[in-house]
């Protein structure tokens, strides 16, 4: 198999300047165009919507993606690299899990299916298989902790599906807000070159350009501090 690219600019700041402009895009996008958000409202139940794409992003793209080059940007010993990994993973998760409470609820209020869109179906693993990589990662590589074959034989799953995950966190996202860009245009709520519409395009472009360069720093053997990421299970 070919060598992994050596990177040859500075990918990691490019990484964590694109995760603050996509963190900062989708609040604008659900403060200024959509009207903010709420955990309850009894006059615009869309608020409660507008919790969902927030913490997903923000849990699931950006906190994720900086989670997993965590073993190339923290200094220090591999157990805080480790303790960094898995504390931004859990963060991730626990706002994913109320960034989906938002939505069904906001389902649940306004009388609407649950799960009929690919979008959910995607999602929905998304968040399942998310959960149990977490807990078999945190099971075998920290506390109690697996026996040192258990740990190796672990490990190159562990990258896989960390890997897999992520692409499908950005997969999800990207039809989640075509998803909504095409009920709102559907709906007359916003026209189909509306700054509105052209930011959420935007947004989805930013997110696959994030992705390939958080995969690219994430697969890179020079970039980093120590390349600790691979071939060790301690
Ligand atoms: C990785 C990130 C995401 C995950 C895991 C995810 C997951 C889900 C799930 C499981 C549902 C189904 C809720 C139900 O049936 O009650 C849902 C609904 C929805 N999500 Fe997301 N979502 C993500 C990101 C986004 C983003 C960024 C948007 C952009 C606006 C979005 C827009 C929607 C919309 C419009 C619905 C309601 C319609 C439907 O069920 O498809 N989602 N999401």
């Amino acid at each position: 198999m070919a060598a992994a690219p050596v990177v040859r600019f500075p990918v990691f700041g490019l990484v964590r300047l694109l995760g603050l402009a996509a963190s900062a895009a989708i609040l604008v996008w659900a403060v200024h165009f959509r009207g903010g958000m709420a955990l309850s409202s009894e006059k615009d139940k869309l608020l409660i919507f507008n919790v969902h794409p927030v913490l997903m992003l923000i849990g699931f793209v950006v906190l994720n993606g900086e989670a997993i080059l965590a073993y190339k940007t923290v200094s220090g010993t591999k157990k805080l690299k480790k303790l960094v990994h898995l504390s931004l993973q859990f963060i991730a998760m626990i706002l994913s899990i109320v960034g989906l409470w938002a939505v069904w609820k906001f389902h649940n209020e306004k009388a609407i299916d649950h799960l009929y869109t690919l979008h959910s179906w995607l999602g929905l693993s998304c968040i399942i298989l998310f959960s149990i990589q977490w807990a078999a990662g945190f099971w075998t590589f920290w506390y109690p902790g697996g026996s040192r074959s258990g740990r190796a034989s672990l490990l190159p799953w562990h990258v896989f599906f960390g890997v897999f995950l992520y692409v499908l966190a950005i997969a999800t996202s990207v039809s989640g807000l075509l998803e909504k860009s095409i009920f709102m245009q559907s709906a007359k709520m916003i026209g189909r070159f509306s700054m509105e519409a052209m930011l959420m395009n935007l947004l989805g472009m930013l997110l696959v350009l994030l992705g390939a360069l958080v995969i690219l720093a994430a697969i890179s053997p020079g970039a980093g501090k120590i390349d600790t990421y691979r071939g060790s299970s301690e």
